[in-house]
């Protein structure tokens, strides 16, 4: 019911100035070891502020997205924001090595760039090694007129999909290129609101 507000939150910005200002929406990325607990399980992995999946980012068609990581893992780190276009900023795009080097443990990088001309939801992860496995969340870009290209919906409810491993996701993909043998599969798919 969050996203309804929002999308109305939208349609107030364009309705309420003649400039409908495109907002800055900033969010602050804290990458750490977090110990959850499913299945009746204890296991530590890494995750964006605690959270698992990670936290959402809405924003309006327009607005400027400004997202401050502090990389407190264990690991070399980047994120990507699938489904976005990086118009006029491919260097905010986050695959490592393609167009940045990682974000090393205890240093930060802070990802710019505008959603202009783009509605949907899409998803955002990380895009180093496979700690996208658990540091990824939804990335919503609301219509900035608050109309939507079909009726209305009732409720907009992201889900995730994911799966989850026993072992630490690093060390599978490690074993795995050790012994040119494929990756231990996960053991649960996992459907998160
Ligand atoms: C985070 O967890 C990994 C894997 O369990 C471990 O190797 C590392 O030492 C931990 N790092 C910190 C900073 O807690
Ligand atoms: C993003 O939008 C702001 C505000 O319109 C503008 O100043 C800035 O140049 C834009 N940045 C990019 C990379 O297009
Ligand atoms: C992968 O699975 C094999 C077989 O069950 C197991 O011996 C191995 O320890 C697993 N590797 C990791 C990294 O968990």
């Amino acid at each position: 019911m969050k996203l309804i507000e929002f999308s109305l939150a939208c349609a107030f910005s364009l309705l309420s100035s003649s400039f409908a200002s495109a907002a800055i929406v900033e969010h602050t990325f804290r990458v750490q070891n977090t110990t959850i607990k499913r299945f009746c399980e204890e296991q530590v992995i890494v995750t964006v502020n605690g959270l698992f999946p990670g936290p959402t980012i809405s924003v309006c068609e327009g607005d400027t997205v400004i997202v401050h990581v502090f990389n407190e893992g264990p690991y070399d780190i980047t994120l990507h924001w699938h489904g976005v276009f990086q118009l006029f900023s491919p260097w905010a795009d986050g695959p490592e090595y393609v167009t940045q080097c990682s974000i090393r443990p205890r240093s930060s990088y802070a990802y710019k760039f505008n959603v202009t001309q783009q509605e949907g939801t899409v998803w955002w992860h990380a895009h180093a090694s496979y700690l996208r496995a658990t540091v990824h969340g939804a990335f919503i870009i609301q219509p900035r007129s608050g109309q939507f290209p079909f009726p209305k919906p009732y409720k907009q409810i992201p889900l995730i999909l994911g799966d989850l491993y026993k072992s630490n996701v690093e060390d599978i993909t490690t074993e795995a290129q050790i012994t040119g043998g494929g990756p231990n599969t996960s053991f649960a798919f996992t459907t998160m609101v």
